[in-house]
């Protein structure tokens, strides 16, 4: 077991140099953010000096990633995720980062010219647009579409990606005073971050065959397992349930012997209600739970501190 980590950028807070810091570009449900103070305690002690390569299979918003690019701690990464808007939008920002700013300056001008009932109506315009052009996977870069995910994510009610069971972007608008749409700065910051990365739409699987070397750090942030009965639907990737949590326990018991460094985060119905699935799942690994930041529960009165899991293979 290691004990001292390298410092992260985020833990230390001193930018080295003039440059702004990427930090992720969409709100997004489960981000990990708030808890980069935790998660940086626990990096493995060689990051940065032996191992360089890094590979994120539910990349979602990427707070870690762009903690550890900014920490300079790495040279190379996959990172991957199976919502196919999310890799796409990632995939322009790369590549287009221009065209994207342009596109999103223009749509942000014009919203912050109209009047609430107007901005409201443009919202369900840029909506019902989004919606009717969709597709299960894409072959070019898009930077229209791209605009309208950080457009929708800005300006909708809470801030995040949701959609339905036919896969629509279905939240509704946000109402928000003064939303800031653009954020030219960070796009071109991210833009030189994915420099590093190779960006791919698929399913977590697909890291076995990826992983080339040993000097691998990977962090897995899978939809966590609920803690009630609700379902954990998402309909770009189905369900996520127990057979795709046993799934990825069994890779990351294959990629530990190979000697990747691994860490993973996910729910902890232990401490919810004593539930032992995850500690006789990982029972070879060192397991350690963390205050969870975040508030799950809407009632102010019913809301209390929650745990969540970080398993470790170091
Ligand atoms: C909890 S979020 C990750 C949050 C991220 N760590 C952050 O800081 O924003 C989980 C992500 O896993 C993705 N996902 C769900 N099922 C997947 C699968 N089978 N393979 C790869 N990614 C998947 C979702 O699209 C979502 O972006």
């Amino acid at each position: 077991m290691e004990t001292s980590v390298p410092q992260s950028t985020f833990a230390t807070k001193t930018a080295s140099n003039m440059n702004v810091l990427a930090k992720p570009v969409l709100k997004w449900a489960g981000g990990k953010t708030q808890l980069l103070p935790v998660l940086s305690a626990k990096y493995p002690k060689s990051l940065g000096t032996k191992i360089t390569k890094y590979i994120e299979p539910f990349f979602g918003g990427g707070a870690v990633f762009f903690d550890l690019y900014n920490s300079n701690f790495i040279k190379d990464a996959i990172i991957l995720d199976a919502n196919p808007e999310l890799i796409l939008m990632y995939k322009t920002i790369k590549k287009k980062p221009e065209a994207l700013v342009e596109t999103l300056h223009n749509l942000q001008k014009k919203y912050l010219l109209l009047n609430n009932s107007n901005r409201e109506k443009l919202y369900y315009e840029i909506r019902e647009d989004f919606n009717s052009n969709r597709k299960s996977n894409y072959k070019e870069l898009n930077p229209i579409r791209a605009s309208q995910i950080v457009f929708m994510n800005r300006t909708c009610f809470n801030g995040l990606f949701r959609v339905n069971r036919k896969g629509g972007f279905n939240v509704p608008y946000g109402n928000y005073k003064n939303p800031k749409i653009l954020d030219s700065e960070n796009i071109y910051a991210v833009s030189k971050a994915f420099q590093i990365a190779e960006i791919l739409h698929g399913d977590y699987e697909d890291i076995l065959a990826l992983v080339k070397s040993n000097d691998v750090f990977i962090y897995y942030d899978p939809p966590y397992r609920p803690l009630n009965d609700t379902s954990n639907f998402n309909s770009y990737t189905g369900v996520f349930n127990d057979s795709h949590q046993i799934r990825l326990a069994n890779i990351f018991k294959i990629l530990n012997e190979k000697g990747i460094y691994q860490m993973l985060s996910n729910s902890d119905p232990m401490s919810a209600t004593g539930d032992n699935f995850f500690d006789k799942l990982y029972e070879d690994f060192n397991i350690s739970r963390v205050e969870a930041k975040r508030m799950i529960n809407s009632n102010a009165s019913k809301r209390g501190k929650i745990f969540e899991l970080l398993i470790t293979n170091y």
